[in-house]
């Protein structure tokens, strides 16, 4: 019985040291000791993942993401808290003398960008898209403007 038990004991052991042994050594790879030339093809490759990630599609296509989707991936990130002056999301007093400008003159301006309003609020987005965005925003916000809809 307590042979059994050390035999075992000791496989563990080596299993573990051996599992340690390939940690370390992967570590030590991810660790800088690879040429830099590599870390720039890694860092080129994922790339355009963090660019779609900040677009904030959680699976739709780009092109065919609705309003909402748009919003909870990118715009809310300013327009939720009002980071920088942002009009925030509900507040019809910050919102209701630009809606005047209509939807189309809020796409044309959101898509220049305004002061600390980035260009299409830096979001990797079809102009259809912005404007879903943009009307999904400002129905929160005592607006009635038409979602563009999908074009099939
Ligand atoms: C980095 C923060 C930030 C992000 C992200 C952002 N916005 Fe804005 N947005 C602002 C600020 C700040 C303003 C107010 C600009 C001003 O009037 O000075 C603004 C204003 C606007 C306006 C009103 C423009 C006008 O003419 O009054 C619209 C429409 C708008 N944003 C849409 C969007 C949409 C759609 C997105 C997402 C695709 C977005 N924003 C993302 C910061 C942001």
């Amino acid at each position: 019985m307590s042979n059994v038990l050390r035999f075992n004991t000791s496989r563990a052991r080596r299993f573990a040291v051996a599992s340690l042994t390939t940690l370390t050594a992967a570590t030590a790879l991810a660790m800088g000791s690879r040429p830099k030339a590599d870390d720039e093809a890694t860092a080129a490759r994922i790339q355009p993942v963090a660019r779609v990630e900040m677009a904030g599609s959680a699976g739709a296509a780009k092109g065919s993401r609705s309003g909402e989707e748009i919003v909870n991936g990118t715009c809310g990130a300013c327009h939720v808290a009002g980071v920088a002056g942002a009009p925030k999301i509900g507040d019809k007093a910050a919102w209701g003398p630009r809606l005047a400008q209509g939807l189309d003159g809020l796409v044309k301006s959101a898509t220049a960008g305004k002061n600390a309003m980035p260009p299409k609020g830096g979001a990797d987005v079809t102009p259809v898209e912005l404007a879903r965005a943009i009307a999904f925003m400002t129905n929160k916000s005592g607006a009635s403007f038409k979602e563009p809809a999908e074009k099939k």
